[in-house]
């Protein structure tokens, strides 16, 4: 399929990269692609970044058939830019389309889409430390239609945004609330794929850990509310004792690509890595016999977020003494300096653009 491009006449203005925040300023252009039917995908454009016109009984409004993923480009000391296992993103976005009833992409043509797009708006990859363009791939339900089915017709669309860092905090301990009153997801529900609802299902929790003082909210599995699942909407890991675990893949938990690299690190690494069943119990236990080392969160967007205090019932766990844990650090180095291109990169995770 060839892709029309029709450029912006009105370029915005962009701000310093030291004024960047995360997820308030759009680039130039966007990437648009509609399904119907009986053409498939069809009609790739690369037009202005624009507003999409919708009838107030378009599907994904009211029954949120919407998938969606997030990835970064970085640029390189050298000024190239480069991307983080994209491939991995598109590929979970076609799990996330199957479970979700929506058409599947044809991962390669969306990845050279993107390509082009990045192209395009170049000159919006912010090149200061820790900054990046965070990349958004959605599929949305389209057909103005009332009555729950799968909708016929949907839009695909990449926006791009400039970032800075994730966390106020920055590359520090955040204070996590474990909840046991409210669940994410479930086994066999949408958890384990990128769709809009498990984040709708996260505000309430969200917004009680805020109010209590916390960042984010630790989500335990959703029939005992014992076993560990993520964090916020990051995958959570512990180092306890010599062993670096992370809670295994279940069916609602979603596959992290930052947690792939981690595990795939550590066992580079030679570091006892775990992907299994941990327990609210466990962590507290380990805890209190000192064995346990590290908590620390992974994702796009974070990267690894390490957590500081940890606050269950009315436990109060301070974890490493407030301080960033040394497979943390460990880890955030070496993943964001693949990224940014300062270390070569023998996992073969980099994709130039
Ligand atoms: C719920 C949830 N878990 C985990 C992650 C981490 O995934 P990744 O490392 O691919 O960004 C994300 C972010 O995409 C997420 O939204």
């Amino acid at each position: 399929m060839q892709i029309a491009v029709k450029r912006t006449d009105k370029p915005k203005s962009r701000p310093d990269d030291s004024d960047l925040t995360f997820g308030t300023l759009f680039t130039d252009h966007m990437f648009n692609m509609d399904y119907s039917p009986d053409k498939g995908w069809h009609n790739p454009r690369i037009e202005p970044y624009a507003q999409i016109p919708m009838d107030p009984a378009t599907m994904v409004l009211h029954y949120g058939q919407a998938v969606f993923e997030g990835l970064k480009s970085y640029r390189t000391a050298s000024g190239d830019i480069q991307l983080f296992r994209p491939k991995d993103n598109f590929k979970r976005l076609n799990r996330s389309c199957r479970k979700l009833c929506i058409p599947e992409l044809d991962e390669e043509f969306v990845f050279s889409s993107l390509k082009e797009l990045l192209k395009i708006d170049e000159s919006w990859v912010p090149s200061a430390p820790e900054t990046s363009l965070y990349i958004r791939p959605t599929i949305i339900a389209m057909d103005p239609f009332l009555g729950v089915r799968a909708s016929n017709t949907y839009r695909f669309f990449i926006i791009l945004s400039p970032v800075g860092v994730y966390y106020k905090e920055g590359f520090n301990p955040v204070k996590i609330w474990v909840t046991k009153d409210h669940v994410r997801a479930v086994r066999g529900g949408l958890g384990e794929v990128k769709t809009a609802a498990n984040y709708a299902a996260s505000l309430f929790a969200g917004e009680q850990a805020h109010k209590n003082g916390y960042t984010q909210v630790l989500w335990l599995d959703g029939i005992e509310q014992r076993y560990i699942e993520e964090v916020g909407s990051m995958n959570i890991f512990f180092v306890i004792a010599d062993e670096l675990i992370t809670p295994m893949l279940n069916g609602s938990i979603l596959p992290g690509i930052t947690r792939d690299s981690v595990i795939a690190l550590a066992k580079k690494w030679n570091i006892k890595a775990s992907e299994r069943k941990i327990s609210i119990d466990e962590v507290l236990k380990a805890h209190v016999s000192g064995s346990l080392q590290e908590i620390f969160g992974s994702g796009t967007a974070a990267v690894i977020s390490p957590v500081g205090e940890l606050k269950c019932g009315d436990s109060v766990l301070s974890i490493g003494n407030g301080k960033v844990g040394p497979l943390a650090h460990r880890f955030f180095k070496t993943l964001t300096d693949i990224q940014y291109g300062k270390a070569k990169d023998s996992m073969g995770w980099i994709e130039p653009v």
